[in-house]
């Protein structure tokens, strides 16, 4: 069975790092795998994604935050990740759903019901089979970030420890699906302990 495995986590956390090394291990034991993220890839998702991070000269407010996210996932879900794990091929996605729950429903205070709502139609019922948290505290993951700083990354600590906050309690919610990770451990201890918990899941 394809697996949908999803990573989650604050600024700087290393959890792309950990989704293409994911991917090549699976690709490494034979298991096809497709690396995929939000938001973005698709033609609709790249021009969401370069709006909802880039731009500077249009005013977003934090609901048309939270349904340019889920457009641009609704679009992803069909045109990439459905076909895929239709075909049997398990999808690796850096990011997903629950971070419009951590950014916009935590971060920007939205009412969680309505994000909850609107997180539904973007993801057309497909819910991770797991999904891993890097978890960081902000400080430390935003002092790792560059110089190309993005529209969410010049918000304050408190907004990311917000968005940290939001992570938690949806792990308090749904322990059985989630996996948290120190993210101050080396790449390659992570890397280490995220091919623990999948390889069982493979088939043998
Ligand atoms: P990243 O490529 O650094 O992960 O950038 C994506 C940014 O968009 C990151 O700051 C988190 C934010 N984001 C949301 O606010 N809501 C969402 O639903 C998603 C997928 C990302």
């Amino acid at each position: 069975m394809a697996l949908f495995i999803t990573f989650e986590g604050g600024e700087g956390s290393g959890k792309s790092t950990q989704a293409r090394l994911l991917h090549q291990q699976l690709k490494h034991a034979g298991i096809p795998s497709l690396l995929t993220y939000e938001p973005g890839v698709t033609r609709l998702g790249e021009k969401i994604n370069s709006i909802l991070k880039w731009s500077q000269d249009t005013s977003i407010s934090p609901v048309a935050e939270l349904l340019l996210f889920n457009t641009s996932r609704a679009q992803l879900v069909s045109e990439v990740i459905k076909p895929a794990l239709e075909k049997g091929i398990s999808v690796v996605c850096d990011r997903y759903a629950d971070s419009t729950t951590a950014y916009q429903g935590y971060g920007r205070a939205l009412d969680l019901a309505m994000v909850e709502a609107v997180n539904k139609i973007g993801m057309s019922g497909l819910v991770p089979d797991i999904t891993f948290l890097l978890d960081i505290p902000p400080e430390q993951g935003l002092a790792r970030k560059g110089q190309n700083i993005d529209r969410f990354e010049v918000e304050s600590v408190d907004f990311h420890n917000r968005i940290r906050e939001g992570y938690q309690a949806l792990v308090r919610a749904e322990p059985q699906r989630w996996c948290v990770i120190n993210a101050a451990f080396s790449k390659e201890k992570i890397a280490e302990i995220i091919w623990g918990k999948i390889r069982p899941l493979l088939p043998k």
